[in-house]
């Protein structure tokens, strides 16, 4: 990965979160764990760094979580802002500023590109159809439509997107759509909006992210993919009462046909929210014209750290409005465009996908009130999904406590201090004659410092956290391996150089963890009584001997906990219930869902089941969800498709009997030609096969 140097500022940014609810370690590890990490390492290297970030206040995501917490939108995001907020100063995630889109910069700054864009002649307005709530009187945006996905018949893709397959749909491609509002089929009625262009940017983007050799090859796909289907023109606006109106008027006065009652899409606008926050922040350092310096001046880093969701907003859709906004425009006001989108993959727990929905998560606020921040922190990292989706599991937290932080990293700095405090009267003793053991452990201190460094410049943080904690693995060889408490008797000056070292590590340990552990860091500073703070030291002098013979160590305390087996099956146990808490509701919902229309006897006699034996079940390539089966019905054999990946493994289904519905017309599906359906009970999560109760012939018709 290439790194170019001529830049003389870096702004971070992290994705700005939805303000509809508390977070859970999924929403902290994608995008705010690693920059927070990238910003307090580049703090030490006394580079001219800003990190951003902001509540995302407008959208469906929000207008819905506050119908049905039956609250306004404002008092809904005034709350999660505040709660989000906290959360992430808990974890110690040091936001220089953070921001909220309900601000008013933010409504000037979004209306502002509006327009620049709108009088450049470069938005379209067209009239097209839309999905319309005629119970509800209202056109049904993004979320608040829900429908059978084109592409992977996922029977519950939002409108503006199919989580499954994560295709981006125009919601008018919804099968069977579903109104979110009033559960009602809603009606397709004509409404006019703008759209900006995005295929006449296509060659410019391509160009662009050409140069970018050096991205992720998650980032760089995923543009691949879009480029190769075409940008198709996209709404820049959406009919809804919350979000930034579209301005009624232009910069000269004249007003805009039709912009009553319709907003910004909100995408259009949270990822100026990087902009409106830079404002407010350049305001509230008392220097307010700063911001630019940061969005308008070429030689400026701009790093947005996201999650994978997030990458064709800031790939694509960002930069396209910044070049839009930029075409012809004067040259001492234009933006510039992304330097580095680090996206990370998916964090999964306990090896099944976190739900918001279903309450299947670890809660930030929760951990907090039993776990202190630094050792989620390390964990977090440690198993960080930059190139693929990862696991989070109690266990393993727990041994990364235990084994990693508590027994590696506390356990040497808690047995050389102490033992200098017993036996050095507190004092930092004068060294004798370095050895060449004494030499190699100093020269270890300045690779590790250079080499965690070079991980973190290049976006590689699990590499980074696994760096670092080798330094204090070399650091306990080191320490047994001098037997300072056997040298003490016989030959107490190289005892003394080896404390000597021990506490010059122990100071480089302080700085090199702080930007994983930054708690954790300031403890161990206090505890060297060093002056100042661990995080206004100087990465590039980590590995100079800088703490004097002589110097009184200050009080020596235990820096982590180990943590007991049942207090972490506590946390297993917890999630547990959630699962089957939740499965005991759908059963209850599923009883209670009222019988369809009553049908003549002759109807269902239409219907030819009959029982099969699975011969061969393997996983359609590059869905989740299908299963191929293969199928004996005795007079013939079949092959049929069906929704069952999550719920079997391949391996179990084949010998078993199942029961067929064998006179459907056949359908493709992935691209695999399914003839039949195979009857099943349950939902999303409950799924099961029905299986004849004892082996019976092939073939045979059931009734
Ligand atoms: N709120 C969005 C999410 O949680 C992220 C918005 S990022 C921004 O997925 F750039 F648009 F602000
Ligand atoms: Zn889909």
């Amino acid at each position: 990965m290439s790194e170019s140097n001529n830049h003389k500022r870096i702004l971070v940014t992290s994705a700005l979160p939805y303000a509809n609810g508390p977070s859970h370690i999924g929403r902290l590890t994608g995008a705010y764990i690693p920059a927070d990490i990238y910003v307090r390492y580049q703090r030490l290297m006394k580079r001219d760094i800003v990190y951003i970030c902001g509540s995302d206040e407008h959208g469906v995501p929000i207008t819905i979580q506050a119908e049905k917490e039956g609250v306004k939108p404002q008092q809904l995001v005034d709350r999660y802002h505040a709660m989000i907020l906290d959360e992430f100063t808990r974890m110690g995630i040091s936001f220089d500023h953070y921001s909220r889109t309900s601000a008013p910069i933010h409504y000037e700054t979004a209306q502002d590109f509006f327009l620049e864009v709108y009088e450049k002649g470069i938005l379209k307005k067209k009239t097209q159809q839309q999905w319309y709530d005629e119970k509800a009187a209202m056109f049904l945006s993004d979320r608040y439509v829900e429908g059978t996905c084109p592409i992977c018949q996922n029977p519950e893709a939002r409108g503006d997107q199919c989580e499954k397959c994560g295709t981006y749909l125009d919601q008018m491609q919804l099968i069977n759509p579903k109104s979110k509002v009033t559960g009602t089929a809603p009606v397709a009625r004509e409404t006019t909006h703008w759209y900006l262009p995005l295929g006449d940017f296509q060659p410019a983007l391509e160009k662009w992210i050409g140069e970018k050799t050096h991205w992720k090859d998650n980032v760089l796909n995923y543009c691949k993919g879009w480029f190769q289907q075409k940008l198709e023109d996209r709404a820049y606006t959406r009919d809804l009462e919350w979000g930034v109106p579209v301005p009624k008027t232009d910069r000269k006065g004249n007003p805009i046909e039709g912009a009553e009652r319709k907003v910004i899409y909100v995408w259009f606008e949270a990822v100026l929210g990087y902009i409106s926050a830079t404002k407010e922040w350049a305001k509230k350092i008392g220097q307010a014209e700063r911001w630019r310096d940061y969005w308008q001046k070429e030689d400026t880093k701009l790093v947005h750290f996201i999650g994978k969701d997030n990458i064709v907003f800031h790939a694509i859709i960002f930069p396209a409005i910044t070049i839009a906004y930029n075409q012809n425009h004067r040259k001492d006001d234009t933006y510039v465009l992304v330097s580095e989108i680090p996206a990370c993959e998916f964090l999964n727990l306990e090896g099944a996908k976190l739900s918001t929905s279903r309450n299947y998560a670890v809660w930030v606020k929760d951990y907090l009130e039993k776990f202190p921040p630094d050792p989620l922190r390390y964990t977090l990292t440690s198993i960080l999904p930059e190139s693929k989706d990862s696991d989070f599991s109690w266990k393993d937290f727990q041994a990364k406590n235990n084994s990693e932080l508590a027994d590696i990293l506390g356990n040497f700095i808690n047995r050389s201090l102490t033992f200098t405090v017993k036996n050095f009267d507190n004092k930092v003793p004068a060294p004798g004659t370095f050895a060449q053991a004494d030499l190699d452990m100093l020269s270890e201190i300045k690779q590790a410092q250079k080499e965690t460094g070079e991980f973190i410049e290049h976006f590689r943080f699990r590499d980074a956290c696994k760096r670092f904690m080798d330094l204090a693995r070399a650091a306990n060889k080191y320490f047994n391996d001098s037997e300072p408490w056997k040298k003490i008797k016989t030959d107490r000056e190289q005892c003394a150089t080896t404390l000597y070292v021990s506490v010059q590590i122990v100071r480089a340990l302080a700085v090199v963890m702080l930007p994983f552990i930054p708690f954790t860091a300031e403890r161990v500073w206090r505890m060297l009584n060093l002056p100042g703070r661990a995080e206004d030291q100087d990465w590039s002098k980590i590995a100079e001997s800088t703490v004097e013979s002589g110097h009184s160590l200050g009080n020596i305390e235990i820096v982590f906990t180990k943590i007991d087996d049942d207090v972490i099956q506590k946390e297993v146990d917890l999630l547990n219930a959630t699962i089957e808490k939740k499965a005991a509701e759908t059963a209850a919902a599923t009883k209670a869902e009222p019988v369809k229309p009553a049908i003549p006897v002759d109807d269902f006699m239409k219907i030819d089941l009959r029982s099969a034996t699975v011969l061969h079940a393997e996983k359609i390539k590059g869905s989740s969800k299908l299963l191929r089966l293969e199928l004996d019905l005795g007079y013939e054999k079949r092959q049929v498709v069906s929704g069952l990946a999550k719920f079997y493994k391949p391996d179990e289904l084949i010998g078993k009997q199942i029961i067929l519905v064998a006179n459907l017309k056949p359908a493709v599906i992935y691209g695999v030609e399914s003839n039949g359906m195979v009857l099943t009970a349950g939902n999303d999560e409950t799924l099961k096969l029905l299986m004849p109760e004892r082996n019976i012939p092939n073939g045979l018709r059931v009734s």
